[in-house]
């Protein structure tokens, strides 16, 4: 197959009118959005919602998020909604923030893995909304082949997808660069299922009983069921052995300089100090540039050609605790405190 590429960042109208003209033809297309680029198929299309699985490889059980363009498809996708749903749109959407809900008539089974309800966002990058008003509710997952790191940018989507999908729409790189946080609210309490871009802090706000899902920071037993299924699978992952680094710059830097043959992942302060080869991903403090950095920096893990890789833990507060949840995963929970 030949991957169409259509490139928003020259002409938005055109990209935009042939994504919709595809995806209403049941085509699969790749599209930015402002957490990660996702893989879009029509949610009420059972067909093309089975080629995204086999384009990423993707586990059967592994449901899609729905993404909506305006709160008026909101009814088009989910029932009983309760009314905590209209607090969270107002503060949240659009924006990197996902909602469980019950399901809805219109959503293809295939979308939610066979539960009963469906995991439901609206993004805020224009080109994807405005794709989203004309082709209707889109199942999107990340736009990878499983088990990879997210692509943050067009050119990791071509590199993961190119031949396998219909067309990539071409924007620019994503603003936050982790998946969106995902909430359960057919739950008493409601459950943060996956930390990303909306905080734990925020969201306390709004709901001060929050319960933080153990699958977040802990790996889940083998016979233990996971409330997001996505949590129980590797994810994230070079295919250099990673491992997560927790302590003080000065252990961390002591650390790796005294190990031959791996690569650094660490902060723009301690750069200068680490030797051979390295990464950095943002100020010690800036968590925001983590998030945006974090998985192309993963995935350049791999180009530098190491046994090994040590990355730098970050900080657990805000939308550091979304970096160190893909973290953990990136290096299958092997956590080395200093
Ligand atoms: O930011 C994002 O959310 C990106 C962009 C493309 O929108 N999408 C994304 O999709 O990260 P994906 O498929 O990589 O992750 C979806 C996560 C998985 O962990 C999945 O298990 C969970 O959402 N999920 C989806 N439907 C669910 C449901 N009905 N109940 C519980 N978890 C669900
Ligand atoms: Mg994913």
């Amino acid at each position: 197959m030949i991957t169409e590429h259509l490139y928003a960042d020259e002409n938005a109208a055109a990209a935009i009118e042939r994504a919709v003209a595809l995806l209403c033809d049941g085509k699969l297309v790749a599209v930015p959005t402002e957490t990660v680029y996702g893989l879009a198929a029509r949610a009420d299309d059972p067909e093309a919602i089975k080629k995204i699985f086999s384009a990423k490889g993707r586990p059967q059980d592994n449901p899609l998020i729905v993404h909506i363009s305006d709160m008026e498809m909101l009814p088009l996708v989910a029932e009983d909604i309760p009314p905590e749903v209209s607090i969270c749109a107002e503060r949240f959407w659009p924006g990197p923030f996902t909602l469980i809900l019950r399901r809805g008539k219109n959503i293809a089974p295939e979308v939610s893995a066979g539960l009963d309800t469906v995991a439901v966002r609206m993004p805020s990058d224009e080109i994807v909304r405005e794709i989203i008003r004309s082709a209707g509710p889109l199942a999107a997952p990340s736009a990878n082949t499983s088990g990879k790191p997210s692509p943050t940018n067009a050119a990791r989507v071509i590199e993961d997808l190119d031949g396998k999908i219909d067309a990539v729409v071409i924007g620019s790189d994503c603003a936050v660069g982790v998946e969106s946080t995902v909430l359960s609210l057919v739950t008493d309490p409601p459950r943060l299922l996956r930390p990303g871009g909306i905080t734990e802090e925020q969201l306390r706000e709004i709901f001060p009983r929050l319960v933080i899902d153990s699958a977040v920071l802990t790996q889940l037993g083998a016979d233990e069921r996971a409330a997001s299924p996505g949590m129980k699978y590797k994810h994230y992952a070079p295919e250099t052995k990673t491992y997560l680094v927790e302590g003080s710059s000065e252990a961390y830097v002591k650390y790796v300089n005294e190990r031959y043959d791996r690569i650094a992942v660490c902060f723009d302060e301690e750069f200068s100090s680490v030797d051979g080869k390295k990464l950095s991903y943002g100020s010690i403090s800036d968590g925001n540039a983590h998030a945006h950095k974090i998985f192309e920096v993963l995935r350049r893990v791999d180009e530098l050609e190491s046994a090994e890789a040590y990355v730098h833990a970050p900080p657990k507060d805000g939308i550091g605790l979304a970096v160190y949840n893909r973290l953990l995963r990136a290096a299958a929970f092997r956590v080395i405190k200093l």
